[in-house]
């Protein structure tokens, strides 16, 4: 039998509990779920990256389209002498595309994970090398306190890729409402959300013919399986994307082909035949519900960039100041 693949355990202690109680919370539950974070180790995230550069998966190229056409535009509206400060700057393929336009005063990085920051910094630092790169591993859900040497002066904070549409509107506000406090009074948000399209399209970006968001998904239980020690049969679990109209969003699931049994840290789970554990929401928005999202947030939108064919949407906020009457 192989070897457990140590994973998160050695290198992020505090992460690798915290995954195994998501896992062992989440299969626990009448309706199995584990929350999408826990995609991206290290062969989760070479997957999402050759998900991005698949023909059906839309997002990617269209948000850089439009930094390509609107970079310009934002950058007189945001002005020069901010620190930009990228949540879950994940691989900062983006990120250039907004510096080279804004002349910033810093780039601060933020990420729960130490070690893609590190790679990513490298790389920016080559790029630019009198711009202060100071990275941050932050839990960015809540308000945390940036480094001195980010300054003083307004922050732009940068969070492409639709990221935000992981979460329910009711955390992904308390999400908006933690970057507010974190960023300061005079700061602004830019911002990728995808927007609601026609079912097919949806679900091709989620189910691609050569079967990389499958394996994506399905890296997920093999995880489970390394880290873990779990016996997860992977033979028996199906890669399924839906669209759920009512609630706007595509959800991904991992859905038993017949009936199985197996263990996750010595604890005995079981599937019946199509029951599901749900890995994954991507919520999709139109421009009046990502406004919405954005004001009680404690944004307010000040220009909305969107592609050609109204498929995705990268909006310009500026942080709402709470007066006497609001
Ligand atoms: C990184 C959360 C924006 O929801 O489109 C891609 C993740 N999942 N294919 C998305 C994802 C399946 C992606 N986000």
């Amino acid at each position: 039998m192989a070897e457990r693949d140590p994973g998160l355990s050695k290198a992020a202690p505090d992460l690798a509990a915290q995954f195994r109680r998501d896992v062992l919370e989440g299969l626990s539950r009448k309706n199995k779920v584990i929350p999408a974070r826990w995609f991206y180790d290290r062969r989760g995230s070479e997957l999402f990256e050759a998900i991005t550069a698949l023909p059906e998966y839309y997002p990617t190229r269209t948000e850089v389209g439009i930094f390509q056409s609107s970079m310009s535009q934002v950058a007189a509206q945001v002005g020069p002498g901010r620190a930009v400060v990228e949540f879950g700057a994940g691989s900062m393929a983006k990120t250039p595309l907004l510096l080279d336009a804004i002349a910033p005063s810093a780039y601060v990085p933020v990420d729960i994970s130490g070690e893609f920051l590190r790679d990513g910094c490298a790389a920016l630092e080559a790029r630019y090398p009198d711009l202060p790169v100071i990275p941050v591993e932050a839990d960015f859900t809540h308000p945390f306190a940036l480094p001195a040497e980010a300054g003083h002066g307004a922050r732009l904070g940068f969070f492409p890729g639709s990221t935000i549409g992981n979460m329910a509107p009711a955390p992904a506000v308390d999400l908006l409402r933690a970057m507010r406090q974190t960023l300061g009074d005079d700061a602004m948000l830019l911002i990728g959300m995808d927007l609601i399209k026609d079912r097919e399209r949806l679900i091709a970006a989620y189910d691609d013919a050569a079967g990389v968001t499958a394996d994506f998904n399905l890296n997920l239980a093999e995880r489970i399986n390394r880290e873990l020690g779990g016996t997860i049969p992977l033979d028996a679990l199906a890669h399924r994307a839906m669209w759920n109209e009512r609630l706007a969003r595509i959800e991904m699931h991992l859905e038993a082909v017949r009936d199985i049994i197996f263990e996750v840290c010595g604890h005995s789970f079981e599937m019946t035949a199509g029951e599901t554990i749900h890995t994954e929401n991507s919520h999709k928005y139109s421009r009046e519900s990502a406004d919405l999202l954005l004001l009680a947030g404690g944004w307010e939108p000040v220009a909305h960039h969107v592609d050609d064919d109204r498929l995705f949407m990268v909006v310009l906020a500026g942080a709402i100041l709470q007066g006497r009457t609001a």
